[in-house]
């Protein structure tokens, strides 16, 4: 049970645990962050597991905020970080997979390690009793595997999320996932449509943003995506036989996330960027697939998607943007590069190239080195561009609205056509971003 590796606590961590023991109660640093040091990762958060009650967790530490009091836990403030500290807990029955019931504080550490979702995650840590470890966990981590604690269908019943979390720790992780584990996500997937979209939103991006975004396959095997995503399981089996392609939709989508930096945005772009195919394909008379009018219509789906994973607006803006323009021929002379990048917006263009690299590598090798030319082209204009300072927008015009309104136009709707004439000039030509010159072509002549 009790081990000899030495973990080294976060000095606030310590003197939590050491508070809690010196009052008489045990207390551990437990689950990930307990996993992620095993693995020689950096812990993104320390969880504290405790058998004092919350009340004396909100007794014992000057700074607490009560946070889910009912599941046990507090969070305690320690030099401006907070720490989850929860008191051992026995989950009462999940009667729709989301939520226990009720949450029975138990004086048991086991009981409390028990009702956790994989051996990984289900052990703790204090300086004093070293590493607990009652189901196998570090066995787990040398062999790379994902395994539920106990019965997987148990824990799976307890909290569907749990099926997700699975592929996206064995995704984060580079871990498999046990075969009796996989039956039950096999078995259970369809539980997954009780879960928020919050909540699944949350492991799916986690998945996507992940070494290996890949899982996304195993996930449509197994039927995942079939509950989460059932628009990528149409990619997966609509073909692309023609030059450019070399992959279903479906595994070249998954290439391209793998190609793309990982970067939420890129990642959500490259998962939604042609997930309209499957609606447009066409065969020609060659006997070629064809996909007209993808783009726009992956807006559309891509905005259904992200609405239904109740993203924000400024992630849906984004992502929709980059979606729409992903096949869009990239200008190669300065002055149609300007007005692109003023189109495509400064935030988002670099952004753009780096989705339609990512597109370019998922797609037949063969074509790989004129279409990566251009971009490395563009690229090289672009830097240029910034470099030379070029208006790129309205707020880089030497003439504003103010200026036309002091020469006598009325505010309204003429101001912005001039601006934006003005604006197409300079783009075009930027030594024209000259007060003098823009007044007296656009004002005295209009
Ligand atoms: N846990 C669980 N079942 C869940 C969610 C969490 O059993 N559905 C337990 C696991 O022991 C897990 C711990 O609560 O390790 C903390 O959960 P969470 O913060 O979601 O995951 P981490 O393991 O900390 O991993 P990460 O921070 O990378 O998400």
């Amino acid at each position: 049970m009790m081990d000899s590796v030495h973990i080294e606590l976060p000095d606030e961590v310590k003197k939590i645990i050491s508070t809690l023991e010196s009052a008489g109660f045990e207390a551990y640093a437990v689950g990930g962050c307990v996993r992620d040091c095993l693995l020689g990762r950096i812990p993104t958060d320390w969880d504290i597991t405790t058998s004092a009650d919350p009340s004396d967790v909100q007794r014992l530490f000057y700074r607490t905020i009560p946070t889910g009091i009912e599941h046990g836990t507090v969070t305690v403030r320690e030099k401006g970080r907070n720490f989850e500290v929860t008191t051992f807990r026995i989950d009462g029955k999940y009667s729709d997979s989301r939520h226990p019931e009720s949450v029975t504080f138990t004086s048991s550490l086991r009981e409390d390690l028990a009702r956790r979702d994989f051996t990984v995650n289900a052990m703790a840590y204090s300086p004093a009793a070293g590493i607990v470890d009652l189901f196998g966990g570090q066995d787990d981590l040398k062999d790379r595997v994902i395994r539920a604690v106990g019965d997987p269908e148990q824990r799976f019943g307890e909290d569907a999320l749990r099926i997700l979390r699975a592929l996206r720790f064995a995704a984060q992780l580079s871990f498999d996932v046990d075969k009796d584990t996989e039956e039950a996500v096999r078995k259970l997937c369809g539980t997954l449509s009780k879960i928020s979209a919050e909540r699944i939103r949350t492991e799916l991006e986690k998945l996507l943003l992940s070494e290996h975004p890949e899982l996304l396959v195993k996930a449509y095997r197994l039927g995942v995506t079939g509950v989460i995503l059932p628009e990528f399981d149409s990619c997966m089996v609509t073909t692309q036989n023609n030059r450019y392609h070399c992959y279903t939709v479906g595994i070249h989508t998954v290439e391209a996330i793998k190609a793309a930096p990982a970067d939420r945005v890129l990642r959500l772009t490259m998962l939604l960027h042609d997930i309209a195919k499957p609606c447009c394909r066409i065969i020609d008379s060659m006997g070629r697939d064809r996909f007209p009018g993808h783009a726009d219509k992956s807006v559309e789906i891509a905005d259904a998607v992200l609405r239904r994973l109740k993203y924000d607006n400024d992630t849906r803006r984004k992502v929709l943007k980059l979606v729409e323009l992903h096949d869009e021929p990239l200008p190669e002379g300065a002055a149609g590069l300007r007005v692109f990048i003023h189109e495509a917006g400064r935030e988002l263009f670099p952004m753009l190239l780096e989705v339609k690299r990512a597109d370019i590598m998922a797609k037949n090798p063969s074509m790989r080195k004129d279409k990566l030319a251009v971009i490395d082209r563009v690229r090289e204009k672009y830097d240029r561009i910034l470099a030379d300072g070029d208006c790129l927008g309205l707020d880089e015009l030497c003439v504003n609205g103010q200026d036309l309104i002091a020469l006598g136009i009325s505010p309204g709707k003429e101001i912005g056509e001039i601006l934006r004439r003005m604006l197409m000039d300079v783009l075009n030509d930027p030594s024209h971003n000259e007060k003098e010159y823009l007044l007296d072509k656009y004002v005295k002549d209009s």
